[in-house]
């Protein structure tokens, strides 16, 4: 395709219909969670979780078939998804630089969290569950679980993290609209919760709060499932439609990334837009750097690399990731759904590797919503603040290499359009 145009796009009949996984092609074998002492948390999460995500959780094979409902649900909610050459942004930046945008933003609830909420829904309505249950941070992920709820017609419940849920209003009528029970975490209606709330009413919360009274709620009815945003395997699995979708795109285009960047909290939008181009480093020894962007109030990649929980409540098994520890407290961002102690496990290893660069902005966000500003200005897209933080580093990173002709790939892993009070408070806009 002419590099005249800004954007690029497959056709509809070209969408990827298998995820890659990346498990057999890592430098050495993952991990495995574990049982903490004297607990059955493996064999409880079993029976909380859809099954043919577990297995997935664990495949050894390295393409897994997208099912045709699914590959359906994909073009309905607006797959394959442009990515775009960022020229006017080059120029305002004066930088020698390719830079090019993956647009997850175009999505029916505003991310790319509807990947993976419409594999997971599938897969636990054929296995004869009736309700999901889950936690949102940012709230993008809940909405995309709420939606794919709907559209399945299964009930959804939402554990909320409090800071979040109290000042993005529109977001939970959103959720409401779908059908969603929505809660702000921690809440009275779970044990793990109670705990907290009884404590303090205006706990602010945090996503491994959620997680327990997600899991707690979905343990205490059979009819009930739990289903997990981001961190685990199969999560990322669903999300490398990004990444595969990109590569096809760069083909097209005929460049190809030196640097590929994205936002992480618990590692989804990051693992599925980078695990394919993870797949040219490993297997055809091509040079590519990875930056993961992330806020100083939770930089998990800079954490020790241990076994933890992925909940506060510790009802997970453990699992060896980088980690701030379960219980640590981090303060609120605007950009919540980075505030994570943990990193997904096949991030943490290919950092642990020394194959994955980390940088962390300062918590009151100015930096980074100052950089999401200049992007909106030349680019005209309102990134989601989490997003904000892919932009700052991709923008970062072009000035540092302002006379290179590097080509930079970005994630703008969801919209902004309910979270402008968060940039209207944080740049003190009129
Ligand atoms: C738009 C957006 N991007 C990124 C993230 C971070 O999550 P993950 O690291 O799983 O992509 C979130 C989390 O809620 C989000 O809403």
């Amino acid at each position: 395709m002419s590099m005249k145009f800004n954007m690029f796009n497959i056709p509809n009949d070209e969408l990827p219909t298998k995820w890659y996984n990346i498990l057999p092609d890592l430098p050495e074998e993952l991990p495995k969670p574990k049982n903490p002492e004297g607990k059955n948390a493996i064999e409880n999460l079993q029976k909380m979780m859809v099954k043919e995500c577990l297995s997935q959780e664990f495949s050894t094979q390295n393409w897994i078939d997208i099912p045709e409902e699914i590959l359906q649900l994909y073009f309905q909610a607006g797959r394959p998804r442009p990515l775009f050459r960022a020229k006017r942004l080059e120029q305002k930046l004066k930088t020698k630089c390719r830079l090019y945008y993956k647009s997850e933003f175009y999505s029916p609830t505003g991310s790319h969290k509807v990947n993976t909420a419409l594999a997971q829904v599938y897969y636990a309505k054929k296995e004869g569950y009736e309700r999901l249950t889950t936690e949102t941070g940012a709230g993008q992920w809940g909405t995309a679980l709420a939606y794919a709820s709907a559209l399945a017609g299964l009930k959804c419940t939402i554990f909320w993290v409090r800071a979040v849920h109290n000042w993005k209003h529109e977001r939970r009528t959103l959720m409401h609209l779908y059908g969603a029970d929505v809660n702000a975490s921690p809440s009275n209606k779970t044990v793990s919760g109670k705990r907290l709330y009884e404590k303090d009413k205006n706990h602010p919360g945090s996503l491994a709060i959620a997680i327990s009274e997600g899991l707690e709620d979905a343990l205490n009815d059979e009819k009930a499932v739990y289903c997990l945003g981001s961190v685990l395997n199969h999560v990322l699995l669903h999300q490398t439609i990004i990444g595969l979708e990109t590569k096809k795109q760069f083909e097209l285009v005929d460049d190809y990334p030196d640097v590929v960047i994205s936002c992480l909290g618990g590692g989804s939008n990051f693992g599925g837009f980078v695990m394919p181009f993870y797949h040219d480093l490993l297997k055809k020894k091509k040079e590519i750097k990875f930056i993961a962007a992330q806020s100083q109030a939770s930089p998990n990649l800079q954490g020790e690399y241990r076994y933890d929980f992925a909940d506060h409540a510790e009802m997970t098994p453990l699992l060896k990731m980088y980690t701030l520890g379960h219980k640590t407290e981090m303060p609120p961002i605007k950009g919540d759904g980075l505030r994570y102690h943990g990193c997904s496990p096949i991030l943490s290893l290919l950092r642990s590797k020394g194959l994955l660069d980390t940088v962390a902005y300062p918590k009151d966000e100015k930096y980074v919503f100052e950089r999401a500003k200049m992007f909106v200005g030349s680019e005209g897209f309102l990134p989601a603040p989490e997003s904000a933080y892919s932009v700052a580093s991709a923008i970062d990173t072009a000035l540092e290499h302002k006379n290179e002709e590097k080509v930079i790939a970005f994630n703008v892993s969801g919209h902004g359009f309910m979270d402008i009070a968060g940039y209207k408070e944080v740049l003190s806009l009129p």
